[in-house]
C-alpha cells in the first residue's frame, strides 16, 4: 500500500489547493501522451480519489497495466468502440436495458464562421439548415457507461482532450439542452459550471436528449485551464 499523498508528491497535511494543483501536475506528468504509462496515470487518479474519499492508502500493485486509463496512444479505454461513423449504435459494455441518450452536437468553430452565438435560441436549427459536414454537426447516441468523449471517439470523431481525468479544460463542452454529469471535475469553477460548461471526458448524459457545443476550449475562463497536447488541433493542422 502506498500513501496517496506520496503518489501526488505532497505532504499529508496539504490543503485543498495544493492537492488540486498536485493532481493536475501529476496527471500531466503521467499521461501516456507525455511519456507516462496507463498504470501511472491510473495510480494518480486513484490516489486523488482516495484523498477525496478520505482513504489513507492506494493499492498500487492492484492497478494493472492499462486498467481504466488512457491507452498508450492517448485515445483512452473506449470499450467496444469500433462503430466509427455510426449514428445509432453504441460501444459501451453496459446494460442493454438502459436507454441510450441522443446527443446533438455542434463544433464551436462553426459559430464564428457563420456569425452565430452560443446564446442564439435557434442555434441548432440554423446548424441543421446549414449543410455542415458530419464532423461539425449531427447526432449520435451515447450508451450507458460511455462518457460523451468516448461516445464521440467510438463514432470516429476527434474531439479535443488532454488529460482525460477531469484536470484540464481541453475537452470542455457547452451544454445548451439536457444535462451532463460532472463526476470528476477538478478544474471548472462554479461560474463555469453555472454557465453550463462540462467536461466531455468524464461527463455522461443524465437526460435522454442533449444539445451540446463541443470544442469550446477557447472561451473566456477555459483557455488558461488547458493542458498540452491538443490532438484535435494537431488533427486539424494536418487537414
Ligand atoms: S481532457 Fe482534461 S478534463 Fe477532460
Amino acid at each position: 500500500m502506498t500513501s496517496p499523498y506520496e503518489v501526488l508528491g505532497i505532504d499529508a497535511d496539504a490543503d485543498d489547493g495544493e492537492i488540486e494543483r498536485a493532481y493536475r501536475r501529476r496527471v500531466l506528468e503521467t499521461h501516456p501522451d507525455h511519456g507516462g504509462s496507463a498504470r501511472e496515470f491510473q495510480t494518480v487518479r486513484e490516489a486523488y480519489e482516495a484523498i477525496v474519499d478520505g482513504d489513507g492508502t492506494v493499492d498500487v500493485d492492484r492497478i494493472e497495466e492499462g486498467s481504466d486509463g488512457p491507452g498508450e496512444d492517448g485515445t483512452g479505454d473506449v470499450a467496444g468502440g469500433s462503430e466509427a461513423g455510426g449514428d445509432s449504435e453504441g460501444g459501451a459494455d453496459a446494460a442493454e436495458s438502459e436507454p441510450a441518450a441522443t446527443v446533438e452536437y455542434l463544433d464551436y468553430e462553426r459559430l464564428t464562421d457563420h456569425g452565430w452565438d452560443l446564446g442564439d435560441e435557434d442555434l441548432f436549427e440554423k446548424a441543421a439548415a446549414a449543410d455542415l459536414p458530419h464532423a461539425a454537426y449531427g447526432k449520435f447516441l451515447v450508451q450507458p457507461g460511455e462518457s460523451l468523449l468516448e461516445a464521440a471517439e467510438n463514432r470516429g470523431f476527434a474531439w479535443p482532450y488532454a488529460c482525460r481525468g477531469g484536470a484540464c479544460a481541453n475537452c470542455a463542452v457547452a451544454v445548451l439542452e439536457g444535462e451532463l454529469s460532472i463526476p470528476a471535475n477538478n478544474v471548472l469553477s462554479e461560474e463555469l459550471i453555472d454557465g453550463d460548461i462540462r467536461l466531455s471526458c468524464v461527463g455522461e448524459p443524465l437526460t435522454d436528449e442533449l444539445r451540446i457545443v463541443f470544442n469550446v476550449k477557447h472561451l473566456p475562463g477555459l483557455e488558461e485551464l488547458r493542458l498540452p497536447p491538443h490532438p484535435f488541433d494537431r488533427a486539424r493542422a494536418d487537414d
